[in-house]
């Protein structure tokens, strides 16, 4: 099914992605630089673009940076004088995605905090609501990330999280994958807060089998 997938993707990337020498030039440092390729994929950084459009975001948290691919297209949704902050742990990362997002001339719109995302969060002015928040850091953590988007949401904020399917492992109650039992934490929380109301969406393409969860804060 694999390859029918990341078929189908190429198809959809050819109809609906123009060429985008910018974020071509970005997966092509991220992979001279040793990066894992784990950045979401065309249609869906894509997505995100669009949905921080509709949301008429001015100002969005990224939580796990890598190479800068996710946050390019994030950085471009921002109307003139938005901001994108997205937090990366490693320097080596966050050195790549400075270097991309420089190159994408977005260097004006994005701040990258180098660090922890725990330790950088509690850094950020807790008065600055964002309007988008999108959670693709280290999956163990999801539960803590979540808590945090709270703080730094107004109503009418959405939270979106990458990576919440994972080749279905997610199914696993009794995994021992602290990953997995983030994930599972997650959506325990999603389901308990009335400040929130969510869905989640499997997706299959050039990445694999997985899912994002969306919220929106009431
Ligand atoms: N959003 C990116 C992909 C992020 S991959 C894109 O789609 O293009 C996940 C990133 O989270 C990795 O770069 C990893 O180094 C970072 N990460 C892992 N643990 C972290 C932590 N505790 N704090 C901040 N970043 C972390
Ligand atoms: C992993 C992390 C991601 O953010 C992703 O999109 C895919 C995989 C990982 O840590 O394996
Ligand atoms: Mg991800």
């Amino acid at each position: 099914m694999k390859t029918e997938w990341s078929q189908l993707d190429e198809y959809l990337v050819d109809r609906l992605l123009p060429p985008d020498p910018t974020l071509a030039n970005a997966l092509s440092a991220n992979a001279a630089a040793g990066l894992p390729s784990i950045d979401v994929s065309p249609t869906q950084g894509k997505w995100l673009h669009i949905l921080a459009r509709l949301v008429r975001a001015r100002r969005i948290l990224e939580i796990g940076t890598l190479g800068g691919y996710s946050t390019i297209w994030l950085a471009r949704a921002v109307a003139d004088g938005g901001q994108v902050v997205t937090l990366e742990f490693s320097p080596d990362h966050a050195r790549v995605a400075r270097e991309n997002i420089a190159r994408a001339g977005l260097s004006h719109v994005v701040t990258v905090h180098v660090g922890r995302a725990l330790e950088t969060l509690p850094t950020l002015d807790a008065d600055a609501k964002f309007d988008m928040i999108f959670i693709d850091a280290d999956k163990r953590s999801n539960p803590d990330y979540l808590t945090w988007a709270l703080k730094l949401s107004h109503p009418g904020t959405v939270i979106i999280v990458d990576n919440v399917v994972r080749d279905g492992a997610v199914l696993e109650a009794s995994s021992s994958d602290p990953d997995v039992q983030g994930i599972r934490r997650l959506f325990d929380m999603l389901a308990a807060k009335p400040r929130l109301t969510a869905t989640a969406l499997q997706t299959v393409g050039s990445k694999g089998w997985d899912g994002f969860a969306i919220a929106i804060v009431n």
